[in-house]
C-alpha cells in the first residue's frame, strides 16, 4: 500500500487557534497510510528577495519539507478578508528564487475555520489563486467555509456534532482521492 506525506500547513500561529484544532480533527479523519507533518511557519523570517541567493536555514527547511511531500494540506484563518501576512511570507518563501519553486505540482485541499459566518470563503478564494498561479492543482469541491461557535470541539478537540463529523469525513475522503490521483505530477519550476 503506498504511503502519502502530506505537509500540513496553518494559517494561525495563535496557541488556542481554532484552525490548528480544526487541523488535528482533520487529521484523525485520514486513512492510515495518510501521515501529517505540519509545517512551522513562525520562525520564517520576512521575505526579502535580497535574499534568494542565500535563504534561511528556516526557509530551507520548509522548503525541504513542502518539496519531500506528496501533497499539501492549507487549514487557514481569514484576516481582513484575505489569508495571514504569515501564510503569504510563507508561500512567498517557499517559491523563490525563480525557477526552484517548492510548491509546483503538488496536490492541495484548502479549508478554513472562522468565528465568522462566511467561515474563510475569501480568504481561500486568495489562496486559491496563489495556488492557481503557482502550479498547485488545488480540490476544487467540496468546498469547506468552517463557522465555529461555542461548542464546535469537544473537551477533547473533536468535532462534536455528527453532522459537522460526517461532513469533515466526506471532505477528508474527496481530499484522499485528489491526492491519490495527483501525487507524482511534481514538476520543477
Ligand atoms: C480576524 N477575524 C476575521 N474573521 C473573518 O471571518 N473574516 C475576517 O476578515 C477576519 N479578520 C480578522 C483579522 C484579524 C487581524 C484577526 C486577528 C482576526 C477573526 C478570526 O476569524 C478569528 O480571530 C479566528 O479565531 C482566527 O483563527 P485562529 O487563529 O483561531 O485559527
Amino acid at each position: 500500500m503506498s504511503q502519502y506525506r502530506i505537509a500540513l500547513i496553518v494559517g494561525s500561529l495563535r496557541r488556542d487557534s481554532i484552525n490548528k484544532k480544526l487541523a488535528e480533527a482533520l487529521v484523525r479523519l485520514a486513512p492510515k497510510e495518510f501521515s501529517f507533518h505540519r509545517c512551522e511557519i513562525g520562525d520564517l523570517p520576512l521575505y526579502n528577495q535580497d535574499d534568494d541567493g542565500n535563504q534561511a536555514p528556516q526557509v530551507k527547511r520548509l522548503k525541504q519539507e513542502v518539496s519531500g511531500a506528496d501533497g499539501l494540506l492549507f487549514v487557514t484563518p481569514e484576516y481582513n478578508r484575505s489569508v495571514p501576512g504569515v501564510l503569504k511570507n510563507a508561500i512567498d518563501h517557499a517559491s523563490r528564487p525563480y525557477g526552484q519553486s517548492a510548491w509546483a505540482g503538488k496536490p492541495a485541499g484548502v479549508i478554513g475555520a472562522s468565528i465568522g459566518s462566511i467561515g474563510t470563503a475569501m480568504s481561500q478564494q486568495h489562496l486559491r489563486n496563489m495556488l492557481a498561479y503557482l502550479d498547485v492543482p488545488t480540490m476544487g469541491q467540496p468546498e469547506a467555509f468552517i463557522h465555529v461557535k461555542d461548542g464546535f470541539f469537544d473537551a477533547d478537540g473533536n468535532v462534536a456534532s455528527e453532522d459537522s463529523r460526517k461532513f469533515l469525513q466526506g471532505w477528508m475522503d474527496r481530499y484522499v482521492e485528489w491526492v491519490r490521483t495527483h501525487a507524482g505530477e511534481a514538476r520543477t519550476g
